[in-house]
């Protein structure tokens, strides 16, 4: 079936990754995570749950409610890059809001994530951008991450600099085409 991406894993692959996990523990995490990296958009769409849940034999409910209490799943389309701002307290007290509201910016784009959790991609899928609530590494608030890199003590200088390599890469791949 088609997603609103127009990619959906197949049946093989997704018989493949559930072998390769089978019998051992933590099964359905480790399935959910491998098709989610499978998904050229690093996501999991619903017929890829429901597909899961059939082949494992596990309640469709059950499924979902893993797929979307861990951070790391993703329920819709994630960009080519990913930037995640922490809104913990300890981040929120050294300036994670005011980094968050910059990156619309650096990156010229019109819309961001509202604070408060949620997540936002550009219509051109090249950036998702999105809130956590702690990366665990308080002692070294703010921290940032980009394209799964963890930074810390990210300042605006640096945020700029993180996100400029990125746009700078952007550029390279286009000129190249
Ligand atoms: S509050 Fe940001 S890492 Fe913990």
């Amino acid at each position: 079936m088609e997603t609103q991406t127009g990619y959906s894993i197949t049946d093989p692959l997704l018989d493949e990754i559930i072998e390769k996990y089978s019998g051992k523990p933590g099964m359905l995490l480790t399935t959910l995570e491998e098709a989610q990296q499978m998904h050229p958009w690093k996501y999991l769409p619903g017929e890829t749950l429901a597909a899961i849940a059939q082949k494992l034999r596990i309640p469709p409910a059950e499924v979902y409610s893993v797929a979307s209490f861990y951070s790391f799943f993703n329920l819709a389309p994630q960009g080519k890059h990913t930037i995640v701002v922490c809104r913990g307290t300890a981040c929120h007290t050294r300036g994670s809001k005011a980094l968050l509201d910059e990156i619309p910016s650096i990156l010229g784009i019109s819309s961001a994530v509202k604070d408060g959790g949620s997540s936002f991609t550009t219509p051109d899928k090249l950036f998702t951008i999105r809130t956590v609530a702690c990366f665990g590494q308080c002692a070294q608030s703010p921290v940032v991450e980009v394209d799964g890199v963890m930074h810390s003590n990210v300042n605006s200088r640096k945020l700029m600099s993180l996100l400029s390599s990125v746009l700078e890469s952007e550029t390279e791949k286009n000129e190249q085409r």
